[in-house]
């Protein structure tokens, strides 16, 4: 018998599927019905099993598996901006981050693994159904990494949940708004922000980066960068070479990075 809680499965094509190691017949979203202990209880990471007609690769839990595997109601955010975030706010272990709102949890997982076990991570969010996605992502990430930070949620918007989060940690060293509607939350988590911590908007198009621009103006912070990072992604043709592999060129959002001086 395994004595993980979890197992991560990868197919062929690169889909991954996070399952929880109960005992009996499941259903199972995208592998059909079967009994994960005893399908998967004796096959160690690295080892393949084929459920269904699906020849499957088991591996162990890092960030890349985790996010693939997460599930999703919210668009989330994703490694590229993410690693952006938690490189200019400086985000790392023995720091508080506060982070709105929470949805799928996209973003979350990148904070959390970065803090590991000695930082503050305070999430916000006004829809239940958003959080409760949200949640379970980051639950199986804490009982699957070795370390996790002290997460609490907080229920409500930004701009009611001030107090709440003052209450939870006094200031944070970094915060990020994903959200549609940046100036009243800038202007309210201002006197959340420590001096000398970053604050961040995730704005998807140019109206919300330019007013979060103004709206950190307004709030007396000094905006340290602004602007959206291009991804190109490379493969092998097929009469040799390398090339950039056809598909999306795709756009995620503008972001913005400004500093409490
Ligand atoms: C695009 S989602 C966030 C996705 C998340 N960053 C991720 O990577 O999974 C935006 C979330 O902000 C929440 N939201 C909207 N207005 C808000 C507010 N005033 N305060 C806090 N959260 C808010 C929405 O309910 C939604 O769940």
């Amino acid at each position: 018998m395994s004595s993980e809680q979890w197992a991560v499965l990868m197919e062929e094509n690169g889909k991954v599927h996070v399952v929880e190691m109960t005992s009996g017949s499941t259903k199972i979203k995208g592998l059909g019905v079967f009994d994960p202990e005893k399908a998967l209880g004796e096959v160690a990471v690295g080892e393949t099993v084929t459920i269904g007609q699906k020849e499957l690769r088991r591996l162990p839990a890092r960030l890349p598996e985790l996010s693939k595997g997460m599930l999703r109601r919210a668009q989330t955010i994703s490694a590229k901006d993410a690693g952006f975030f938690i490189a200019r706010l400086g985000i790392g272990s023995g720091d508080a981050v506060l982070e709105a709102g929470i949805g799928s949890a996209g973003l979350s997982l990148h904070i959390a693994r970065a803090l590991g076990g000695s930082g503050i991570h305070t999430t916000v969010e006004p829809r239940r159904e958003h959080a409760e996605v949200g949640l379970e992502n980051l639950r199986r990430a804490k009982s699957l990494w070795q370390e996790f930070p002290k997460h609490h949620h907080v229920e409500g918007t930004i701009e009611q949940s001030v107090e709440a989060v003052k209450a939870l940690h006094p200031t944070y060293d970094a915060i990020i708004l994903d959200l549609p509607d940046h100036p009243p939350a800038i202007s309210a988590v201002v006197e959340c922000l420590s001096k000398g911590g970053r604050l961040a908007c995730y704005c998807p198009v140019t109206s919300q980066l330019e007013a979060a621009w103004e709206a950190c103006e307004t709030a007396g912070l000094h905006v340290e960068w602004a602007g959206e990072l291009m991804e190109r992604e490379w493969g092998r043709a097929s009469r040799g070479g390398m090339r950039p592999v056809n598909g999306p060129f795709g756009h995620t959002a503008f972001l913005l990075v400004a500093q409490k001086l």
